[in-house]
């Protein structure tokens, strides 16, 4: 599948006579990941997946190899469809890469590897030929690696080349050609150019400066500028006095020599002066400049044919990232710049208009959503103010007619109308009050009526407890009298009966 695709894409570019590709992926076939397998050599590698992100130009064509696990070391390889030894031969290596996430510190870098790479155990330490592509950590450390291997040490290039930081998809070529000249590209634009052995310091410097020369005795080297000998001082130069009394000063009139001393006029600029005369300078006719050893031929210099010449096996990923989200895309290994040229018209160029407006509707999406976020909390701070406003006036003064206290400073639509809504709602809030109160109030008097309406009668039923039980007292008082007043009745009737009978006995006794 992966191979008719790459097929498709090259009928689909025929017409020039293209050299060979050797590696070719657009990760528009779902399968595609399946091609880069997992190093064993350690445990926590990062998930990949594909993906086209969170924008994009094409559904399809925008799909790219995502890693997709945040703090994480990727280490995954890609075999070539065939080994790529370019000895003779041009190389090119072009990928895209979309820095999705906003990267603050990650690399999206590839490293081609030899075919002798043992997939299983590929790590940061496995021997590599070529290391290319962006690498962004903070604000000050990023360049554009371009690694390549020299007898068996890696040797990056001379230069600083800034990668792209920004969150679209950017394409990277590195073009090294079988005349040992190079170039980077970046979105088709030249970066860096010349040949390989100025740029790498691999080789020992091809002329040094003789270190047996010495410095000829006669050899000027100063001062490059002299005096013209030819140049004459003019007759006329005035070269001083620089000033003079003043000629048309006059004594004052009350000016007395006696008290004041001798009258001396004040001295002003000399007109006529032309500062010291200096002749032309002329360049020395015998200054050589400053004296080096002349070049020679460096006996240390050998030119090496295997300069830069690499024997390819396998693409590999191997990075570390903090933030995930990087999207590494069509990559292609060819020996043909003119094919990686329209290779990378075809799947990246002809898409980025397409992309640059799908990130700005995301863009404008975002900051959207965000003004609206805030727009949301504002309002419920005002909110949230109002509310404690209303209470600390409530609280201070109950029956306040006052005119709210609003931010005069605010004046749009939504603030006035907000304050309007507030200011309603306190009228109404105050006018509840008011009724509640009244209401209060009534229910109050209510309640002490019917109180003192239930004292009074409880007062009543107290008052005639009081007095039955005093009538009760009293009658049976009344009874215990009568009943005393009987029986004193009856004993005095008896005590009359008794006298009778002692008076008879008496009688008798007596
Ligand atoms: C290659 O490396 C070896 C070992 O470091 C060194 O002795 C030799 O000079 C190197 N050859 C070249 C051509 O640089
Ligand atoms: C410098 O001179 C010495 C002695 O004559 C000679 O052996 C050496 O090769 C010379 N060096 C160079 C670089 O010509
Ligand atoms: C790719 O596009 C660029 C810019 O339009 C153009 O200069 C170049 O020739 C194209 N490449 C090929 C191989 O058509």
């Amino acid at each position: 599948m992966r191979c008719g695709l790459a097929l498709t894409a090259i009928a689909a570019l025929a017409g020039s006579a293209f050299g060979r590709v050797y590696f070719e992926e657009t990760f528009s076939d779902p399968d595609s990941i399946n091609s880069f397998v997992a190093s064993g050599a350690r445990e926590d590698i990062g998930a990949i997946k594909l993906s086209p992100g969170k924008w994009y130009s094409d559904e399809k064509n925008s799909v790219g190899l995502q890693i997709s696990e945040d703090a994480r070391f990727y280490a995954y390889t890609s075999k070539l469809k065939r080994p790529f030894n370019t000895k003779g031969k041009d190389f090119v290596v072009q990928f895209t890469v979309k820095y999705e996430q906003d990267i603050d510190c990650g690399g999206a870098y590839l490293k081609l590897l030899p075919p002798t790479l043992d997939p299983v155990k590929f790590d940061g330490d496995s021997e590599y030929e070529v290391m290319f592509g962006p690498d962004i950590c903070g604000s000050t450390n990023r360049r554009v690696h371009a690694i390549i291997n020299y007898n068996n040490t890696n040797n990056q290039i001379d230069k600083v080349i800034q990668p792209r930081g920004d969150q679209l998809t950017h394409q990277y070529t590195f073009w090294v050609k079988s005349d040992k000249t190079f170039e980077i590209r970046i979105d088709n634009k030249v970066q860096e150019e010349g040949k390989i052995e100025d740029m790498w310091k691999v080789l020992p410097d091809k002329q040094i400066p003789d270190p047996n020369a010495t410095k000829p005795d006669d050899w000027v080297d100063g001062p490059a500028m002299i005096d013209d000998p030819e140049d004459e001082k003019p007759e006329d130069w005035v070269d001083g006095p620089a000033t003079i009394p003043d000629p048309d000063a006059q004594k004052p009139e009350d000016w007395d020599d006696d008290m004041d001393g001798d009258w001396e006029a004040p001295f002003i600029a000399n007109p006529e002066f032309k500062g010291e005369w200096k002749p032309r300078q002329i360049p020395n006719p015998e200054y050589k400049g400053e004296w080096s050893a002349p070049l020679i031929d460096n006996p240390e210099y050998d030119e090496d044919e295997d300069l830069a010449v690499f024997n390819i096996g396998y693409v590999g990923i191997d990075i570390w990232t903090v933030k995930s989200g990087t999207i590494f895309d069509n990559i292609l290994i060819t020996d043909d710049i003119d094919y990686a040229s329209e290779f990378g018209n075809k799947t990246w160029a002809d898409y980025m208009e397409a992309e640059i407006s799908a990130k700005k509707e995301v863009d404008n999406a975002e900051a959207k959503r965000i003004e609206e976020e805030r727009q949301a909390k504002d309002a419920e701070k005002r909110a949230a103010k109002k509310d404690a406003e209303v209470e600390v006036e409530a609280d201070a003064d109950a029956d306040a007619d006052t005119d709210v206290d609003v931010d005069a400073d605010t004046e749009d639509d939504a603030e006035t109308k907000a304050e309007a809504e507030v200011e309603k709602e306190e009228e109404e809030e105050e006018e509840a009050a008011a009724a509640a109160a009244a209401e209060a109030e009534a229910e109050a008097e209510k309640k002490a009526a019917e109180k003192k309406a239930a004292e009074k009668k409880a007062a009543k039923k107290a008052a005639a407890k009081e007095a039955a039980k005093k009538a009760k007292e009293a009658a049976k008082a009344a009874a215990e009298a009568a009943k005393k007043a009987a029986e004193a009745e009856k004993a005095a009737a008896e005590d009359d009966e008794e006298e009778e009978d002692d008076e008879e006995r008496g009688h008798d006794e007596l």
